[in-house]
């Protein structure tokens, strides 16, 4: 049985969800701007300036268009799926649709408020590319009347504040992880055609790529100013290895048949998908978690579990329900703080820092 909390019927519902903050909903930030002006990538400006010729070179420009078999792959294949199915998937949409919109506001943001030309031109492209992202997947929604209004969305939704280093850690690592969830799929689908139960998922070839440039634009940045990847600013790295992958995984493990309908298991698809993250942050990032390490599987398990515990306890309602909140929050706490503590694997950082989208 799923464990979505709440489940999306109308075009409210899924504008609710976008808004909600919980522990694992895709968030939205804010940061310091006068901080991001003071950000210096000369030390790589060759580098820089190449990256950013691929983002004038803009090959995507015409990708997020639907093609004519578009509508009809959605009325051949969507009324096959079950209820639950149909509300995995259309919680995926949402959920994905919210991470990418929280880029192309926070790139705008940043591009608003920063004179830096670097910052702000490298953040013109990234929030060009998140707003077509953003728009492709709302056109999906919308075929199901579960359009989100994204002025709205803007509005309402909390904003997290996190200073620059830690948008560069969290940014970093949710494209990154965002490439390699979708190449993931992508590539699984090319193998089995049949179980590619929605038109949206062809696209996400080209799509990961993007991803994939904006991970690179925060890798230059932060090899070009290596303080940030030293000292104390390790502890901060890992902390935020550890809540992206934590958070990629209980947010999965709510959706077991999405990944059951394309043939894949949530487990394996998430460790696929941390493999590829773990060899990817090669680039910049000195220590990778060990995902390997049987205690790191057993405290994610736990994780979700924790999590899963916690919503049935927010269900009951009630004094009872509040005080057994309160004890998964601890247990989730606890759970997370052995996590973190748990030994790392050290990396020499690559010596080219770019690297190719070649999975
Ligand atoms: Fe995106
Ligand atoms: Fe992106």
């Amino acid at each position: 049985m799923s464990t979505l909390t709440a489940t999306i019927e109308t075009a409210e519902d899924a504008n609710k969800k976008a808004v909600q903050d919980s522990m694992v909903s895709p968030r939205f930030y804010t940061t310091d701007f006068n901080a991001m002006d003071r950000i210096d990538v000369s030390a790589l400006r060759a580098e820089w300036d190449a990256m950013l010729l691929e983002y004038e070179g803009d090959n995507n420009h015409d990708h997020f268009q639907r093609d004519e078999r578009f509508a009809e792959e959605v009325a051949q294949t969507m009324p096959k799926l079950s209820p639950e199915m149909r509300q995995e998937f259309i919680d995926f949409l949402v959920s994905s649709l919210t991470s990418e919109f929280s880029g192309c506001i926070l790139y705008n943001e940043i591009r608003k408020n920063v004179t830096n030309p670097d910052i702000k031109q490298l953040m013109t492209y990234m929030a060009r590319d998140e707003s077509r992202h953003a728009g492709f997947i709302n056109q999906s929604l919308r075929d199901f009347n579960l359009g989100i209004d994204l002025g709205d969305l803007k509005r309402t939704k909390a904003y997290t504040f996190f200073k620059p280093k830690f948008i560069f850690y969290a940014t970093y690592l949710s494209e990154k992880i965002g490439y390699a969830r979708y190449i993931t799929i992508y590539r699984q689908l090319e193998r089995n055609p049949d179980k590619r139960f929605h038109p949206i998922f062809r696209w996400f070839e080209r799509w990961c790529n993007d991803e994939f440039r904006h991970g690179e634009s925060f890798a230059l940045i932060m090899r070009a100013n290596p303080h940030l990847l030293r000292g104390l600013n390790l502890y901060w790295i890992r902390f935020f290895l550890l809540a992206v992958y934590a958070t990629m995984y209980v947010r999965d493990h709510t959706r077991p048949m999405l990944h059951e309908a394309m043939g894949l298991h949530s487990t394996e698809y998430d460790y696929a998908v941390f493999r590829m993250t773990n060899e990817i942050t090669k680039q910049v990032f000195p220590v990778a978690l060990d995902i390997d390490h049987p205690a790191f599987r057993a405290g994610l398990t736990q994780l979700f579990e924790v999590s899963q515990a916690f919503d049935a306890a927010r269900q009951r309602g009630g004094v009872v329900g509040k005080v057994l909140q309160g004890w998964q929050a601890l247990r989730g706490l606890y759970t997370f703080g052995r996590l973190y503590f748990l030994p790392v694997v050290s990396q020499p950082l690559t010596s080219e820092i770019r690297m190719q989208p070649a999975w």
